[in-house]
């Protein structure tokens, strides 16, 4: 008796907390379907072609052909997937953006948020209460730089900002990653060269890699160091230098020891240009600080003012801060 049902429903406690839970559990799920499709190879295979559930079965490898079935059906409820006869093909914005050009920043982030942030909601009751922090930093490096994609816009403005044309400019790059900020800095400046550092070796060999694939790799020397113990022949003094989202790899307490450091390899009228998320009510900055003091080998978001504050006690007297990205809080600062 549908009425009743109805009645029913309505007669249970906590029902706006219902309605909204039931909300809440579309878009978790709609978020796991992405994710899941994505990794799973099946949204790009029906963004070259739309599919029957058999061929996808064929060309994916796939064992389970009724758990596929079931996978299918999910994504034509969410209308991310649509079918017509026997062929599924891609419907919604969300799984056509992954596939598409520059959307794999967009399926990295959603990745993320199924993979880390879900184990780090999973362990954080026992890390609250003391458990260990989890090594996410090894595990998702790959994914992170993905991910990270979706500012690289933004930050590419910065780096254009900072670097200028055409002046002859020696740039210390510390943390450098896939190398894509030399990159940009490079190609915005015809006559700028210098050093990119990176703490890990796998990634030196990347930006190695990356910066020779793109043009630019004979005016970067790539070494691996950790910059807290720098090697003695870096090649001070520098124009520029920079430290883009990594700052919270750093215990606030060493700020002060790496700025002092940094000032005294800067060449006069030299600068340092730092880009971080900071602390602060969005829901990607509260998400991203709780990641980071869950993650062994992190540090907790820096707040704005503390870390222009250290600047300042570490010798920077003009200090010029702007929000980089609309509806985040991440920042740009410029030291000298
Ligand atoms: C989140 S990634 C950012 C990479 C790049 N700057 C970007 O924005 O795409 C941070 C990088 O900083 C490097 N890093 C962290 N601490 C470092 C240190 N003490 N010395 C040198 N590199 C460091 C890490 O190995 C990692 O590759």
């Amino acid at each position: 008796m549908p009425a009743r049902n109805l009645l029913t429903l309505l007669g249970q406690p906590h029902l706006r907390a219902r309605l909204l839970l039931m909300g809440d559990a579309k878009a978790l799920t709609r978020a796991y379907f992405l994710s899941s499709a994505q990794r799973a190879g099946i949204l790009a295979a029906l963004g070259r072609e739309p599919s029957s559930a058999g061929h996808l079965a064929v060309t994916l490898g796939i064992e389970r052909p009724e758990l596929l079935d079931a996978l299918l059906r999910l994504g034509v409820f969410l209308k991310e997937l649509s079918l017509d006869g026997d062929r599924y093909r891609l419907a919604g914005a969300r799984s056509k953006a992954f596939v598409g050009d520059g959307g794999d920043g967009l399926a990295a982030m959603t990745e993320e948020m199924t993979t880390i942030y879900s184990s780090v909601a999973e362990r954080l009751p026992a890390t609250l209460r003391g458990g260990p922090l989890a090594d996410y930093l090894e595990s998702s490096a790959e994914l992170v730089a993905r991910s990270s994609r979706v500012l690289e816009p933004f930050l590419k403005e910065f780096v254009n900002h900072v670097v200028g044309t055409g002046r002859p400019t020696r740039l210390l790059e510390i943390g450098c990653g896939s190398g894509t900020y030399v990159r940009h800095a490079a190609e915005r400046n015809p006559r700028l060269s210098g050093v990119a550092v990176d703490l890990r070796d796998d990634v030196v060999r990347t930006a190695t890699a990356n910066l020779a694939a793109w043009g630019v790799g004979e005016r970067f020397r790539v070494v691996a160091a950790d910059i807290r113990t720098p090697p003695p022949d870096l090649g001070a003094p520098f124009d520029l230098v920079t430290l883009y989202n990594n700052i919270y790899y750093f215990d606030p307490a060493e700020w002060p020891d790496l700025f002092r450091r940094i000032r005294g390899w800067l060449a006069p009228g030299g600068a340092l240009a730092l880009v971080s998320m900071m602390r602060g009510d969005t829901l990607g900055a509260l998400e991203f600080d709780i990641a980071c003091r869950c993650t062994e080998g992190l540090a907790p978001l820096p707040r704005l003012n503390n870390l222009t504050a250290s600047l300042r006690v570490s010798g920077f007297h003009d200090i010029e801060s702007t929000k980089l990205v609309p509806g985040e809080s991440v920042y740009g600062i410029i030291a000298r």
